[in-house]
């Protein structure tokens, strides 16, 4: 054997051994992970957990803890990162436990990140089961360090979350640097979310216009930390607790602040994260979302979009989260200003003053005379039983809220003049701020003393200011007390507490009955302001002041043209009583019923509407308001025969018994209408409202719309109309006969509608209707089907 042989033989095994060794459980003492080596890895025993260099863009790489398995889109997901604002080189970079105890991420010969860790004893490096990376001290076992105690954005289960941790969002899908939003345990015991950008900071959950203890919080317990387990139960010391919507599985689950703001609990299933809770039902009210001068819509079709106001332009059109800038020049001195109208809009926070006894001409006057002035409102406020006057300094927070909400906007007069449309906003659409940015990191050459020096004083001043800001913010939410905070809850939501005096007097001693069901008696009312009203009583069965609170401050928020508004509650002593808007006509029930038949074109038109509105519940609140009981009776019509629906949110307050019982109370819904997944324990989803709304179309259109309302109609007898109906759509397109499918259809409407419309709603309500719950389309999906008319 030739020497070179022999040389090359030695480095083969040489190499091959180093690559052994490297895909190792634990680090030692005096050893590194290199970048360069893709197989220096740490793997947890059961292997569901890596730590190592995960790359982020172009030469760009993280010290970071991913879940092993690729999810289905390739892309592994991160639950820890050591040095997310500054990535590392993809050479000469490594990860050491130095002999000293102390953990070192280095890129070249600087250090990017340590544990600031020391010990004389022996120690080692290992990533345990929890995905919690442990320095541990071999003699006695104790943890020097953990991962867990310095979350990024995701607590795993059974991760502690406590007063010393804070979770912060990433700064858009793809960029991880810190982004604007903190959840944090407050100086006052409660767990919150704060949004923070370099001008403002911000809570937003709980609900800031509440006192924490009407949002159900308690400021009594210091211990303050919190604890996800692995069923889906999430405790904190603050009294608030949920159980997510899969809850008692022991599944794979992380909770997350989410670049948007909101914190989700996903679990994992076939290699893909769905989302099992959410704090916040709907995004637009988080706040910063849009950033300043913007305003957030929502619609089922199209999601969450930013868009600039007329007088404003984006400031940068690939990141919406930075919001818009005018095109004018405020501090312009001598400049002739006026106001456009935004109605229903409201930007949240920031004024300056507010005044509840002016007329509008005052109130105008005081916002053109104070240049620091951007806008008013000038709502009206049952409260002071007058208007009330708001000037804003800063524009935050913008969205649609409701019909009583009216912004007005101040704009040069040259401005004012070209707002001929009516269109409220600037054409100029923003991309929402999910949108993704895409990271080019070139990171060949190191950065020299004098940059990092000035980065390390920039970052010390920014985080004084940040620390001044946080103080600053904190002097001001404690100043108002709970009166005012009370008054505000109804000046912001127009969302009104009563007492159970006013609902009385207001239902003349609940003295006309109108309607029953949904767990309590409805009666007419009228309040004080001459509005008629229609006041739910719930039976005693749903308790809990805090639960009752948290469903009505969700409640309270929702607001859609196909959704009933609720204009209050009340909730003293026993009592829990929902005030909502009047409908004239009723019920759909009762329309179908009664003498005075809905035409075709009615009939069509309250399908689209009731699909509107559970749309708007599903996506906006992701699966998390389901209604879980959609029924003509519960589908009301108003004096032009718009269609709202009912009865929406309340699902969750049977739930709070239904763990007591649940073999009886789990089966929610009614009879006719339900989805096989409540008779067969399946897990509820939003296709369980799908398919209630798939059989109250086929009710609506059909000639065997009697059977489901004489009789008490059970599963197997629902489920006998629809395949009988689904046998004749068959063969009516089969045999090419219009006639067969005639034989299915209410021949009240015979002759009178429109065959496309007509074939494509029964065919969509079918699709409604399937046994499995994934062949069902989504209710967004329903809405576009059947406004496309060219199927
Ligand atoms: C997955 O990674 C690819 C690039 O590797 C990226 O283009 C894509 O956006 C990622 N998907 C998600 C959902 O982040
Ligand atoms: C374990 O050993 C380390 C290092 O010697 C020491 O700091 C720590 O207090 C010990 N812990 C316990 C529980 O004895
Ligand atoms: C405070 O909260 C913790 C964690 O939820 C709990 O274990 C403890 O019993 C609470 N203490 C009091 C006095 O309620
Ligand atoms: C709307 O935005 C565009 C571009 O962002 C800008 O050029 C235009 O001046 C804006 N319109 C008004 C009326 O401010
Ligand atoms: C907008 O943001 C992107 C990404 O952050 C950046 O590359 C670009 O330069 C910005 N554009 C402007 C006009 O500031
Ligand atoms: C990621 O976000 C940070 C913080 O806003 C920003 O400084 C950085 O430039 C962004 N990186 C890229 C590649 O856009």
């Amino acid at each position: 054997m030739s020497l070179p042989f022999l040389f090359l033989l030695v480095l083969v095994i040489i190499l091959s051994y180093s690559t052994v060794s490297s895909s190792q459980s634990v680090l030692t003492q005096g050893s590194s992970l290199f970048v360069e080596n893709k197989l220096d890895q740490l793997v947890s025993p059961n292997r569901l957990y890596t730590a190592g260099f995960h790359q982020t863009g172009r030469n760009a790489y993280f010290f970071a803890i991913w879940f092993t398995q690729p999810m289905l889109d390739g892309n592994h997901t991160l639950v820890w990162i050591a040095n997310r604002d500054e990535p590392v080189n993809g050479k000469r970079s490594k990860f050491s436990l130095e002999k000293t105890g102390n953990l070192v991420l280095t890129d070249a010969s600087r250090r990017i990140w340590t544990s600031e860790t020391n010990s004389n004893s022996r120690l080692h490096l290992q990533l345990l089961d929890s995905g919690n990376l442990v320095l541990t001290s071999i003699n006695n076992k104790s943890y020097i360090w953990q991962s867990f105690s310095f979350p990024t954005d995701t607590i795993l289960p059974n991760q502690p979350f406590t007063k010393d941790t804070t979770l912060t969002s990433s700064r858009s899908l793809t960029n991880f640097s810190s982004g604007f939003y903190k959840l944090y345990f407050d100086n006052d015991n409660v767990i919150r979310l704060l949004y923070n950008n370099d001008e403002i900071t911000s809570v937003y959950w709980p609900v800031p216009w509440l006192v924490a203890s009407a949002a159900g919080r308690s400021t009594y317990n210091n211990s303050r930390s919190a604890l996800l387990d692995s069923k889906g139960l999430f405790v904190s010391s603050d009294s608030y607790t949920f159980t997510t919507s899969d809850y008692g599985q022991n599944l794979r689950r992380r909770l997350t602040l989410d670049v948007d703001g909101n914190i989700r609990v996903y679990t994992l299933s076939q290699r893909r994260w769905i989302v099992s809770w959410q704090a916040i039902t709907m995004t637009c009210t988080i706040h910063g979302i849009c950033g300043p001068n913007s305003l957030c819509t929502y619609s089922a079709e199209s999601g969450r979009t930013c868009s600039c106001m007329h007088g404003y332009k984006a400031k940068n059109h690939s990141d919406s989260s930075l919001g818009c800038v005018p095109t004018f020049d405020f501090t312009k001195n001598g400049e002739n200003y006026d106001f456009i109208r935004l109605p229903f809009v409201e930007f949240y926070g920031f004024d300056s003053n507010w005044n509840p006894r002016s007329t509008f001409n005052e109130c105008m006057k005081a916002c053109l005379d104070d240049s620091n002035c951007k806008a008013f409102q000038f709502n009206f406020d049952q409260g002071f039983g007058s208007f009330v006057c708001y000037y804003k300094t800063l524009l935050y927070n913008g969205f649609y809220k409701g019909t009583r909400f009216n912004t007005y906007l101040k704009l040069p007069k040259s401005d004012v003049l070209s707002y001929t449309d009516q269109k409220v906003v600037n054409k100029s659409k923003l991309e929402c701020s999910t949108s993704v940015i895409e990271i080019k990191r070139p990171y060949d050459k190191k950065s020299t003393n004098g940059s990092l020096k000035f980065m390390l004083w920039f970052s010390i001043i920014l985080g004084g200011i940040e620390v001044l800001c946080f103080l600053f913010f904190y002097y001001i939410t404690k100043k108002p007390s709970p009166t005012t905070t009370q008054t505000y809850l109804a000046i912001a939501t127009g969302f009104k507490r009563f007492t159970y005096d006013e609902i009385v007097k207001a239902s003349r001693s609940f003295k006309e009955e109108i309607g029953r069901g949904g767990g309590g008696i409805v009666y007419k009312g009228v309040l004080p302001d001459d509005r008629v009203v229609a006041i739910k009583r719930l039976h005693d069965a749903f308790q809990g002041e805090a639960e009752f609170l948290a469903e009505m401050s969700t409640i309270g928020r929702i607001n859609h043209r196909n959704l009933i508004e609720t204009y209050g509650y009340c909730v003293e002593g026993k009592h829990r009583i929902l005030v909502y808007e009047y409908m004239e006509n009723g019920s759909l029930a009762e329309n179908l019923l009664g003498a005075n038949q809905l035409d075709w074109r009615k009939r069509f038109e309250i399908a689209i509407g009731v699909a509107k509105g559970l749309a708007y519940l599903h996506e906006e609140c992701l699966e998390w308001v389901l209604h879980c009981d959609v029924k003509p009776h519960n589908i009301l019509l108003d004096a032009d025969y718009n269609p709202k629906v009912a009865d929406f949110g309340l699902s969750k307050l049977f739930h709070q018994d239904s763990t007591q019982d649940s073999a009886f109370s789990r089966i929610r819904g009614t009879r006719g209408y339900m989805a096989p997944e409540w008779v067969f324990n399946l897990p509820i989803t939003s296709k369980v409202d799908v398919y209630s709304y798939g059989m109250v179309v086929l009710e609506m259109i059909t000639r065997e719309n009697r059977l489901t309302r004489d009789q008490a109609t059970d599963y197997s007898e629902q489920k006998r109309l629809v395949s009988w109906i689904r046998e004749k759509v068959h063969e009516a397109s089969e045999s090419l006969k219009e006639t067969q499918i005639m034989e299915v259809l209410d021949p009240v409407m015979e002759e009178e509608f429109e065959k496309i419309e007509m074939k494509n709603l029964l065919r969509v309500a079918l699709q409604c209707v399937e046994e499995d719950k994934d062949a069902r389309p989504t209710m967004s999906e329903v809405v576009k089907m059947l406004l496309d008319k060219d199927c």
